[in-house]
């Protein structure tokens, strides 16, 4: 292999940063040798900081009614194929009660930006679920809102909060966002987050139409800089009623590469092998833990609605029940030699 390349993975492996070019050089160059070395760098931080233990996040999508129209989107609001649904509190809190019987000490709360919830109901949703079980760890994941909302929810208990950046770079977002939409309102909504107090997960999608691999470097040198307590990352993967449709998916080798580049970047951030992962191969969620993800996050929505959250096309599990899912991951983590442990799962490092 192409000496440069090991000298700038060995360079990221010693200094956790490179500058932007390097990253590009390693993603414009990924070759299966370079996964292989990269993986294994991944893998010892893994291991330093979590041992062979995977977390897990427990998945409510309470409501796929979404005020945005990102092109990419499955339940983008100008998508009339998409059937609408809302779940009621006492759903929601039901959805987290099961989930916590099957040892989930995480649950997500995941919806569009669907403002038929006022705050107070979110709140009322947070307090109503940490009453219940003072040990369940209530992550948001509800697009964007202003900093007071956001200050309300965390001071109802709720403890962390995801909201991918998308795309770092500024151009891109424009291209795969409508122009009502402001990739300065993304980031400063994540500094908000950060500031108050919040576990913070950023990520991007890989490959998505248009894309480069500059864009990706500039994912990576975000994430370097900013550092979120947790990056999701998926495949891009089209949905047939989204205006990126005719759009080619994202690959599984560059995600497992850019997974093992993220544990490299900053060793005790929770990177979960995502569900989309999982869609484009059937091990891919193993394949994305053994490239140094530690978390996984199975669905806890009722099965009513399950294929009605669709962001893209052939998601994975819209039919099985929650009980089904966390066996079946189980099994599959312990196949590659990890364990899902019942713990909240909080990043190495991080104090309240
Ligand atoms: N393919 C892959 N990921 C998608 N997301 C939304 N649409 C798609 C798609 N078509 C991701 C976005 C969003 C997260 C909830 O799902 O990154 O933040
Ligand atoms: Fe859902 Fe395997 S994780 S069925």
């Amino acid at each position: 292999m192409d000496s440069k390349l090991i000298e700038t993975l060995d360079k990221l492996n010693t200094n956790h940063s490179l500058e932007l070019e390097e990253y590009q050089l390693l993603i414009e160059n990924i070759n299966p040798d370079l996964m292989k070395r990269a993986a294994e760098y991944a893998v010892k931080y893994q291991e330093q900081f979590y041992g062979n233990k995977v977390f897990i996040r427990g998945l409510v999508e309470f409501t796929n009614y979404c005020k945005n129209d990102c092109y990419y989107c499955g339940i983008r609001r100008g998508n009339r194929e998409c059937e609408r649904y809302r779940l009621r509190t006492e759903d929601i809190i039901s959805c987290a009660h099961e989930g916590y019987k099957l040892g989930f000490r995480t649950v997500v709360l995941q919806g569009g930006e669907d403002f038929a919830y006022s705050d107070e109901d979110i709140c009322d949703i947070i307090r109503r679920i940490k009453a219940e079980h003072d040990d369940m760890v209530v992550t948001l994941s509800i697009g964007e809102r202003d900093h007071d909302s956001y200050q309300a929810y965390f001071d109802a208990g709720a403890d962390r909060y995801l909201l991918r950046h998308e795309t770092a770079n500024p151009e891109l977002y424009t291209r795969l966002h409508p122009a009502e939409m402001s990739f300065l309102h993304r980031m400063n909504c994540l500094q908000d987050l950060k500031n108050i107090g919040y576990q913070v997960g950023a990520g991007f999608m890989v490959q998505s139409p248009g894309q480069t691999a500059r864009d990706l470097a500039m994912d990576l040198k975000f994430i370097e800089e900013f550092k979120p307590d947790m990056c999701g990352i998926g495949p891009y993967i089209s949905h047939k009623d989204t205006p990126f449709a005719k759009e080619e998916s994202g690959t599984l080798e560059m995600t497992l590469f850019l997974i093992s580049l993220l544990r490299m970047i900053y060793p005790q951030m929770l990177i979960p092998a995502t569900t989309a992962l999982g869609t484009i191969h059937p091990k891919g969620r193993e394949m994305g833990i053994q490239a140094g993800a530690n978390v996984v996050m199975p669905n806890l929505s009722p099965t009513s609605v399950r294929k009605m959250y669709t962001l893209y096309d052939n998601k994975i599990c819209t039919g099985e029940e929650a009980a089904e899912c966390i066996n079946c991951l189980k099994g599959r983590v312990s196949f590659v030699g990890y364990e899902i442990v019942e713990d909240a799962g909080d990043r190495v490092g991080f104090y309240k």
